[in-house]
């Protein structure tokens, strides 16, 4: 029988709080908004920029959470409240005690791009092999790790956790909470470089989850990603080991004989445990490289490759992240990944896209946000690439401008200042057979065409 998340005893020994009365709660999950709180669970009244949980504590109550954590001076006799002197501190404090107590393997996953799919990844591949607890969602920042940890069951085989930085510094408090067995860094690229500055900033920031490493922790690092030498620097200093991953010859965990098809791709990858087949049902050469990074945490943790490899036959990309439906009463196909956006995510996703035959692909792009000075030279720098992959391109937002005006002529689809404005102009131009691709950072709206085009019942043929 599996034991509750925490008793009451050990919440206040973890959080140095007091409880308002005799409560002799058993915890079995952590909530930070009472929308999603469940019976049962520790909700936590953060308070963040906008919203302060102290505001919900009634219905936190009334929905029946075990214990409430406070630091305000909160009038009521409910027994159930848990005054610590910060939330967010008393959150911390509940991640360090997860983390002390769990004798389970910790895997932690970094990179400009790919963190969740790589993380869902895991989940599905290490899943095979015990029980994991991973992050919910982009779970990744200062609350999201801690909230994370927070959650994780004693009992756990596998904690996989996400850590993502906007802001220099911002790795290294969250890696050494997380303390991970294994670290991955899925990919250096442009993402935040607008407040990072270089890409040599970039991968020196990214390699603070390996100093994070035990002795003898693995790092999982691409062959091809920029900043090798911080990452050797980052191993050799806490005598953690590198493993290259990639098709080079000499990598320590290698892809060969890939094909990458519509439907998917299939490749042997072979680790220093052992060679395995591995066949995905999504396409993409960003899916197999992230593959090819999960195989190499299952043979870090010396786990068993052909059944975590046969898991992976089952994982799907989600909602925003590279999903495939069919529109306009099934006749042209939407590959929908208006979650999110980076220059290196829009080359990816484009090359996913010429991989589906069509009559016509056809791309539908929003702007890239956060990229700061650099906007307008990583927008137009995407125009060969769109060029070759698309047969129409279709842009929104000032920045997409860049890229919009250096695509050749016969390419040009449509620009618009906004998705709202661009949705009727490349539903106006669709045809049966056209295979599509959404794209935008988050802020650019994309969802807006998405709705526009699902709600489309028919096109004219081609
Ligand atoms: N390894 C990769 N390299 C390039 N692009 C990728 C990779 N993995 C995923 N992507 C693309 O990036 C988008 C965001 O992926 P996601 O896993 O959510 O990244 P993150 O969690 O790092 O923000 C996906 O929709 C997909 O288009
Ligand atoms: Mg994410």
């Amino acid at each position: 029988m599996t034991g509750p998340l925490w008793t009451a005893e050990e919440l206040t020994a973890a959080t140095g709080g007091h409880f308002t009365g005799p409560c002799s709660a058993l915890i079995t999950g952590i909530s930070i908004d009472t929308r999603t709180l469940a019976p049962g669970d520790l909700f936590i009244a953060l308070k963040g920029e906008n919203s302060d949980g102290h505001a919900h504590i009634s219905t936190a109550l009334e929905k029946g959470a075990a214990a409430v954590m406070v630091h305000d001076a909160i009038s009521s006799d409910d027994p159930r409240l848990l005054v610590v002197s910060d939330t967010l501190s008393g959150l911390q404090a509940l991640a360090l005690a997860a983390r002390a107590r769990f004798a389970g393997k910790t895997i932690a996953v970094t990179g400009s791009v790919g963190k969740t799919t790589t993380k869902e990844m895991l989940r599905v591949a290490l899943g095979a092999l015990g029980q994991v607890h991973a992050a919910e969602a982009s779970y990744n920042n200062h609350w999201g790790v801690p909230l994370t940890l927070a959650r994780l069951p004693r009992e756990a085989a596998f904690c996989i956790s996400e850590i993502g930085m906007n802001h220099p510094g911002e790795i290294s408090p969250l890696a050494h909470m997380v303390r991970p067995d294994i670290a991955v860094i899925t990919t250096i690229a442009s993402a935040h470089i607008g407040y990072m500055g270089s890409l040599d900033a970039i991968a020196e920031e990214k390699s603070a989850l390996i100093s994070a490493l035990p002795a003898n922790g693995i790092a999982v690092i691409p062959d091809d990603a920029h900043g090798q030498s911080f990452f050797t620097q980052a191993a050799a200093a806490v005598h953690a080991t590198l493993w290259s991953c990639g098709q080079k010859p000499d990598s320590t965990v290698r892809a060969s004989d890939l094909h990458m098809m519509a439907e998917g791709s299939s490749f042997q990858a072979s680790t220093p445990h052992g060679t395995v087949s591995v066949r995905l049902n999504a396409p993409g050469q960003h899916l197999v490289r992230n593959a090819l990074a999960t195989l190499g945490v299952v043979a870090a943790l010396k786990g068993d490759l052909p059944r975590a490899a046969a898991a992976m036959a089952s994982f799907s990309p989600g909602k925003g992240r590279g999903a495939f439906t069919h529109i306009a009463g099934g006749t042209i196909t939407l590959l929908d990944e208006s979650y999110n956006a980076s220059a290196a995510s829009v080359k990816a996703t484009l090359e996913t896209l010429r991989l589906i035959p069509a009559s016509r692909h056809i791309a539908i792009l929003g702007d890239i946000r956060e990229l700061g000075d650099f906007s307008t030279t990583e927008h137009a720098a995407l125009a060969p690439v769109a060029a070759q992959c698309a047969d129409l391109i279709f842009c929104c937002g000032p920045h997409m401008k860049s890229l919009y005006d250096s695509l050749p002529h016969a390419k040009q689809g449509a620009w618009a200042e906004n998705s709202a404005a661009l949705a009727p102009l490349a539903c106006a131009a669709l045809r049966r057979g056209d295979v599509l691709l959404v794209k935008g950072s988050l802020g650019s709206r994309m969802r807006v065409v998405i709705e526009a085009l699902t709600a489309l019942s028919h096109v004219e043929p081609a």
